[in-house]
């Protein structure tokens, strides 16, 4: 199936003659949440900034559904719903007034039964006629997310969702954001946070420095990262492996000080102990031992925060 996004070498250079974007090729897939994991000052905002048409891009194209979101502007327009880091709205506007406003903005039509349903899916119909003012600020992120979504478009991007918000308004968002999913709609959030790209992405793309250095599917990573490791570093060095340790994945270093054992964090039973006893069968003294698990929050910090390549 054709991807319902496509960003093909998307670069862009600010006036200020600052790169924020090098080349960006990413295709996002119909009907995923898709978390664009970065830092501060990433590229995040510019890039969803370039696919919502907010911020033209330096070089490249992007497609949504198909069609040139330069070249056919409107119609691409009219498939994406954006939700931005900063929030701004009339205060003395109704919810309902501003939603439907919203969708006016599209040239859509007005369809009651419409503003009604995602009103209510956001649990904001009994707020309808509040003013703005009078809102709890995570009733006024649902209302811009109902704004986002008054002209029905496929695909909603939320750029930080829950940046400052408390962690019970956070879970909320979540479960909302699923919900959306669930209905069909494909979902492309930008954050911060990794326990949210943890939590909520189908896929992830980790962004530092405008460039996207891993897209990788959120299960297949959390497996990978899944991988624990014991060292166990020997009294004596060994010349081989002994035949009953075999069916154990271990490594024997080069000098044959350490054994390295490789097990997967996720299951019951590590193999830990057979594998102790199985080293004191065979007379194996240790002199010492060390576990490590390498978590996304390690492969986070390595990517982004490594030295750059080049200084
Ligand atoms: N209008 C602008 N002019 C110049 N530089 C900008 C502009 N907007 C953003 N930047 C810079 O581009 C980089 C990326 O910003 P942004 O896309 O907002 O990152 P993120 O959303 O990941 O925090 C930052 O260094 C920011 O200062
Ligand atoms: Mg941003």
């Amino acid at each position: 199936m054709q991807p319902i996004i496509q960003i093909q070498g998307v670069g862009k250079t600010y006036a200020s003659g600052f790169t924020a974007l090098k080349s960006v090729d990413l295709d996002i897939h119909r009907g995923e949440i898709f978390a664009l994991l970065g830092p501060n000052g990433a590229g995040k905002t510019t890039l969803i900034s370039i696919i919502c048409g907010i911020v033209n891009a330096s070089s490249g194209r992007v497609l949504a559904d198909g069609m040139d979101i330069v070249a056919d502007y409107r119609a691409a327009r009219s498939l994406i719903g954006l939700v931005p880091q900063e929030l701004t709205t009339d205060a003395f506007e109704s919810v309902w007034d501003t939603v439907s406003f919203s969708r006016g903005l599209f040239g859509k039509p007005a369809d009651p039964a419409y503003i009604e349903k995602v009103l209510r899916q956001l649990s904001l119909w009994d707020k309808r006629n509040s003013k703005m003012l009078a809102l709890s600020g995570g009733m006024k992120r649902r209302v811009m997310i109902a704004k986002a979504l008054s002209h029905e478009p496929g695909i909603l991007f939320l750029d930080e969702p829950t940046a400052g918000v408390d962690v019970e308004l956070r879970r909320d968002m979540w479960e909302m954001v699923r919900g959306l999913r669930d209905n069909g709609v494909t979902v492309i959030l930008t954050t911060h946070y990794i326990e949210e790209a943890e939590e909520m992405a189908d896929r992830i793309g980790v962004i530092t420095r405008g460039e996207l250095i891993l897209v990788e599917d959120k299960d297949r990573l959390m497996h990978q990262l899944g991988q624990k490791q014991l060292h166990l570093i020997l009294q004596t060095p060994l010349d081989s492996l002994p035949a009953p340790l075999q069916s154990f994945n271990l490594e024997l270093s080069e000098d044959g000080s350490q054994l390295t054992f490789t097990f997967d964090a996720h299951q019951e039973t590590s193999g830990i102990a057979e594998l102790l006893s199985s080293l004191s069968e065979q007379g194996i003294a240790l002199k010492d031992l060390q576990s490590r698990q390498s978590s996304l929050e390690d492969i986070f910090v390595n990517l982004v925060h490594r030295p750059e390549a080049s200084a």
